[in-house]
């Protein structure tokens, strides 16, 4: 565990805190470079199953945080079989996305490629969503039948009225995935170093998502606090294929004491689940 979470934790519920204070600055002290660092970046919420600001604890941690306790449309969810229904007039995604300058951003729980010019848009219900920035958890959050793949892409878009679009991507080990191939230099160069970013040039939003049309279409939540509903989520069903080091770049980039960052599963209520397939194509 990190010398200073620990350090918290220990003070909070501990009269012999004195103690572990001693303990904790003679361990971070060793590293003195690298204990800076981390102590700069004090996680407010973190996916530790066992920790304060674990993901059961997340809406109890701000005001401005309780839907991830008390929401009842929250993401992400398990895609089950028996409850989606296949709704053809939800249509092929359009989307129109173009080559613009982005950056990439450690944010300490995930990277992040943030998009300064129009990056484009894609067309939900006559609106369009504007790509504002894309990330990575690993596993992945949303699974299917019960089954989680090794990393999910998500892919934020807002509208005009601040509406949020996102769309998922699964991924599991295998060949590279060509898009974050091009930008394995720019993470590694920010890789523990969370806050960090460095401009990427352009990047083309087009070699993420790829041209996969089946997907699934449900309301839930952002994954993160502060979980705020109303997100309309578009997970593509088509798995790709992301390379083990890739996905090690990725994770240790961030990563320096979880394993993980996906949110656990939400209940899905009585949400519908909806899947588009085009008709051409045969089913299964
Ligand atoms: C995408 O464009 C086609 C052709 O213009 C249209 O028929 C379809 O409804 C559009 N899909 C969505 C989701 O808007
Ligand atoms: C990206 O930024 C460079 C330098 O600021 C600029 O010259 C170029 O036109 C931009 N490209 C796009 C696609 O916006
Ligand atoms: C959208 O969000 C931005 C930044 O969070 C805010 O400045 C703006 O006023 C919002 N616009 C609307 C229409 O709510």
């Amino acid at each position: 565990m990190h010398p200073c979470r620990d350090l918290h934790l220990h003070l909070a519920v501990s009269a012999t805190a004195v103690l572990f204070f001693s303990a904790s600055v003679i361990l971070s002290a060793v590293p003195a470079a690298r204990a800076q660092q981390e102590t700069e970046h004090e996680e407010e919420f973190s996916y530790s199953p066992d920790a304060e600001n674990g993901p059961a604890h997340w809406g109890q941690i701000k005001a401005e945080w309780s839907a991830c306790g008390n929401g009842e449309m929250q993401s992400p969810i398990d895609l089950a079989g028996p409850r989606v229904t296949l709704v053809r007039r939800l249509g092929h995604l359009n989307h129109s996305y173009a080559p613009a300058n982005a950056s990439v951003v450690n944010r300490g729980h995930d990277i992040m490629v943030r998009f300064e010019g129009d990056a484009g848009s894609v067309s939900i219900d006559g609106t369009a969503y504007h790509l504002r920035q894309l990330h990575w958890h690993a596993p992945t959050e949303h699974s299917v039948n019960g089954r989680r793949y090794d990393m999910e892409l998500h892919m934020v878009h807002q509208s005009a009225k601040n509406k949020t679009a996102v769309i998922g991507v699964f991924y599991e080990i295998g060949a590279r995935d060509a898009f974050l191939h091009k930008l394995e230099p720019y993470l590694e160069m920010i890789a523990k170093q969370p806050e960090r970013e460095e401009k990427v040039g352009v990047v083309d939003a087009r070699g993420a998502r790829g041209r996969a049309s089946v997907y699934y279409r449900y309301v839930g939540s952002l994954t993160t606090p502060p979980c705020t509903q109303g997100v309309i989520w578009t997970i593509v069903k088509r798995v790709r294929t992301v390379s083990r080091h890739q996905l090690e770049l990725l994770r240790e980039a961030v990563h320096d004491e979880m394993e993980k960052n996906a949110r656990p599963r939400q209940e899905v209520n009585n949400r519908d689940i909806n899947m588009f397939w085009p008709i051409q194509q045969n089913k299964h």
